[in-house]
């Protein structure tokens, strides 16, 4: 028994390993309208930290020079976010990333996003069904893996591991408990 145990915190390492935290929107599918209002999303439920700091970037020097701060304090917990050109007033084009970075170390990344698009002012937003696609994965990487498509397929796999440990830990407790 004093075996199974010791198991666990390895099995508690293990559903820490799993924790991440990404940025699921803008992407590669889902832009930005320049001056307008845009949204931000990330795994808030997978995310490790609290808070961060939010950059934007772009892959062309001569765009930008270096990682230019749009929220200094973000709370992790809000998921998502709307921010609007007064925050953000980047000009329309392509290779831009969002970084999510330490507020007490920039230089610490926590996640990048995908290279994102900035469309002109005036264009439309991405459609609900790119919306919902991304949506979508989010909800895989939280909760179950039912979701089809290449990007869903990391954090279906990431709530299986999940649900694997908790079943893994509850049996152990349920031993343990049996002895007890
Ligand atoms: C910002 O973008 C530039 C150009 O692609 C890149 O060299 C740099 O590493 C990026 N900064 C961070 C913190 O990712
Ligand atoms: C900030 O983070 C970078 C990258 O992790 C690290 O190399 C550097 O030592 C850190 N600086 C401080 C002052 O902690
Ligand atoms: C998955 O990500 C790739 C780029 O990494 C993108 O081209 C593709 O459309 C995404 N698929 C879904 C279902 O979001």
């Amino acid at each position: 028994m004093v075996r199974l145990f010791k198991a666990i915190p390895a099995l508690f390492l293990a559903t820490l390993a799993a924790a991440d935290l990404e940025i699921l929107r803008p992407n590669s599918n889902v832009w930005w309208v320049a001056q307008s209002l845009n949204e931000i999303a990330w795994t808030c439920n997978d995310s490790p930290y609290s808070q961060f700091t939010i950059f934007v970037n772009n892959t062309d020097p001569t765009v930008l020079v270096s990682p230019m701060a749009v929220i200094s304090v973000q709370e992790n917990f809000q998921c998502s976010i709307t921010i609007s050109q007064n925050q953000a007033n980047q000009p329309a084009g392509t290779g831009w990333t969002l970084l999510f970075a330490s507020i007490f170390n920039s230089s610490e990344i926590y996640a990048t996003s995908e290279e994102f698009e900035i469309k002109p002012l005036g264009s439309a937003y991405p459609t609900q069904a790119t919306t919902d696609t991304s949506a979508s994965a989010s909800g895989g990487a939280s909760t179950t893996g039912t979701a089809d498509g290449a990007n869903t397929t990391t954090s279906g796999a990431l709530g299986l591991k999940a649900g694997g440990v908790f079943s893994a830990l509850a049996g152990v407790i349920g031993l343990g408990a049996l002895v007890l």
